[in-house]
């Protein structure tokens, strides 16, 4: 259970920031909130200047208010510890607190997040902040979880200046204990980069051309463990007062700076923030999925919260479009379908001053009562409330895709052989699984795999001993493992493993690598699935010289450089296969290739449904199985469930035979665990 104070709900809310409203429209706030089904609503993120209006002035009186306001309208509050943006006196009196880009620029107070995550000064205040929120508040009745920072990173994701420098310097001397070993390990034989003192090294600031990667890796890494630290600090804080209140923090699904598996095992429940953009709905649809999958991915076995989400438009991007009647339903639905516990909004009154008072929010800036976003609202609460089986359901997925935070720290380096995308590359892969409707999980390389049959490695630049050994007992132990080019290039201090790529995994797939051909509009090359009328497959952006030690070619180049070379090949690996893809795909590639993989390791999605049509199931603790069918066609579509006989939550009704979907439309449908006859529910 996520939430021990709302163990039977789904939870339903937004950020809610008083602190920009006269008290008066508080207790209006508090009531609409219990009309439209509001049970959980983030509080204080943006309010340390309000608490803290000078360095020795506290003021928790108004917070205290709306603390207990919300409490008896049955709201249960996700107190933020108000850390994201600190008050102006912090910049005033601690210049340089204030974060310093790659450039050298100074970034400065007026808008949010500027401070440097090694600034002594910010750590001390903040400290102090979170002591005194985490002693009032523990036992208030209201708490539900408590809410670290705010999108750790989002703005400001490295500091160059004094103070980072310092502590670079520092967590360097941890790791490397001597120079000759930092010298050895940044290959700084290389340019005359030798160092001979500490005090010559600094963060990777700008400099004439390329910079050493080794040293911009461990730059990555230091400045993620610089945020995660002071993550830390504030969950020890809050876990001292509160020991059994939930700690989390909003992430921000693919977000390259900070490597979400380490901060996942320091969370008590994931929860990310999803802006899909409606002007691009097919791609928005899929950009949601992945990250629900990334999200519930990090934390095996638990349901997420959807922390933020827009109930229609944003504010930030340069053409915003609002979202068609029922699409918000609809996203919704599909966090909570790929394993979400709680659909929460940015945010819950719109505000009428300030850089994101355009942004849609559960309520407009109109009344309540002719608003056509807030009677959305109000329906979704309500539905909501009809779904509360679900909660504490999990998807158990069958597919995983191999995803490592290091590895696209590296493969995304200056000075590549060509410029590859790691996160393009991974949504390409679990686009055509989903697209499929097989449940799809992100693993770490050196996670347990056993609950997988299938198991993609895209792109997998970067990789330890430990994850190719983890990655090849897989295989070994009866899996189907699949890696790509541009796999196990590099070890952890980004040197190549020479003797052939995949370097570690060489053998694995008994095929080796010498040289790279990319590919762009000039240069074209495909190759053809082995079997009768097998596809033919489009390369892009890459593909590579293989030579074949021991493996069973399935597919050759049939142009460019490469031409008859093998271009896919399998390995009979222990009770396992290994498969090796030595070229990029477009979209109807993976599509063949998913499918090609999915017949390969015996997979089948939960329901053949038509096109545009997404299904995920949620499996309850007694077996119980809960079918999300959720129609993305502006179109009505039907949907034939075959045998199965269930409940259809949202009606309450016995679920029909075949299901017909409006456009937009959706079904959850509640069916006996697996095995059990399929009776007609109350039979
Ligand atoms: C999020 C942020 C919120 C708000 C929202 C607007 O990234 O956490 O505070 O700015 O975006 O979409």
């Amino acid at each position: 259970m996520l939430l021990p104070s709302l163990p039977s709900a789904l939870a339903y809310g937004g950020d809610y920031n008083p602190e920009q409203w006269p008290e008066s429209v508080w207790p209006e706030d508090a009531r609409l909130m219990r009309e439209a089904g509001v049970n959980l609503v983030s509080v204080g993120i943006f309010a340390w200047s309000r608490i803290q209006p000078t360095p020795k002035t506290w003021d928790f009186a108004w917070l205290d208010r709306v603390m207990d306001l919300l409490h008896a309208h049955g709201v249960r509050v996700c107190l933020a510890t108000a850390t994201a943006s600190p008050p102006a006196w912090l910049a005033r009196l601690h210049p340089d607190s204030l974060p310093v880009t790659a450039d050298g620029v100074t970034l400065h107070i007026g808008s949010r997040q500027q401070f440097s995550p090694s600034s002594p000064d910010y750590r001390r205040h903040a400290t102090a902040l979170v002591r005194r929120l985490a002693k009032r508040y523990a036992r208030h009745p209201a708490l539900a979880a408590w809410h670290v920072g705010n999108e750790f990173a989002c703005h400001m994701n490295e500091c160059h200046g004094p103070h980072s420098t310092r502590a670079f310097r520092v967590w360097l001397k941890t790791k490397y204990k001597t120079l000759a070993a930092l010298n050895a390990a940044w290959g700084t034989a290389f340019w005359s980069q030798l160092y001979g003192d500490w005090e010559e090294i600094h963060t990777p600031r700008r400099a004439p051309y390329a910079s050493n990667p080794a040293q911009q890796l461990d730059f990555k890494r230091f400045t993620h463990e610089a945020f995660f630290d002071l993550y830390k600090l504030e969950r020890t804080l809050l876990k001292a007062a509160a020991p059994d209140v939930p700690v989390t923090t909003n992430l921000m699904g693919f977000f390259k700076p900070l490597d979400y598996h380490a901060w996942a095992r320091e969370m008590d429940f994931a929860a990310w923030d999803s802006y899909p953009d409606p002007a691009l709905p097919d791609e928005g649809r899929h950009w949601a999925a992945v990250g629900h999958d990334l999200t519930r991915s990090l934390k095996p076995g638990l349901p997420f919260i959807l922390m933020e989400s827009a109930t229609s438009a944003v504010n930030w991007r340069a053409f915003n479009r609002p979202k068609p009647a029922g699409l918000m339903r609809l996203q919704s639905l599909q966090a909570v379908a790929r394993g979400a516990d709680g659909v929460m909004f940015f945010q819950w009154r719109a505000s009428l001053s300030g850089a994101e008072k355009f942004h849609s929010a559960m309520v407009a800036h109109v009344d309540p009562e002719r608003s056509r976003i807030h009677s959305q609202v109000r329906a979704l609460g309500a539905e909501l409330r009809r779904l509360a089986p679900v909660v504490g359901s999990v998807v158990h997925a069958r597919v995983a895709i191999v995803m490592d935070w290091a590895a696209w720290w590296a493969l995304e380096l200056e000075a590549r052989p060509t410029k590859l995308d790691y996160m393009a590359t991974l949504h390409a892969v679990h686009r055509a699984f989903y697209a499929q409707n097989h449940a799809v999980d992100f693993v770490h390389p050196e996670a347990d795999l056993s609950r997988y049959v299938l198991v993609v490695a895209p792109v997998l630049y970067l990789l330890t001993p430990a994850g190719a050994a983890n990655l090849s007992a897989f295989a070994q132990n009866g899996g189907t493992l699949v890696a790509t080019y541009a796999t196990g290039i590099v070890d952890a201090d980004e040197r190549v493993v020479p003797g052939g790529y995949p370097g570690l995994l060489r053998d694995t797939f008994g095929v080796w690598v010498e040289e790279w051909v990319p590919l762009d509009d000039r240069f074209a090359n495909s190759f053809r699935l082995l079997g009768k009328g097998g596809a033919k497959l489009a390369c892009r952006e890459w593909s590579e010289f293989v030579h074949v030690e021991d493996a069973e070619v399935l597919a050759t180049f049939t142009a460019d450089l490469t031409a008859g070379g093998p271009a896919l090949t399998r390995r009979r690996v222990g009770s396992g296969r290994a498969l090796y893809l030595a070229a990029g795909l477009d979209v109807p590639g993976w599509d063949a290739l998913a499918s090609f993989l999915a017949a390969e390791a015996g997979v089948s999605p939960v329901l053949a449904v038509p096109t545009e049509v997404e299904v995920s199931e949620r499996v309850s603790a007694d077996g119980t199985r809960h079918l999300f069918v959720l129609n993305h066609r502006h179109k009505p579509v039907s949907v034939p469930l075959g045998a199965r006989r269930g409940v259809d939550l949202l009606t309450g009704r016995p679920a029909a035979r075949t299901l017909t979907l409006g456009p937009l439309g959706a079904a959850v449908v509640a069916l006996p665990p697996a095995g059990q006859s399929d009776k007609k529910p109350g039979r």
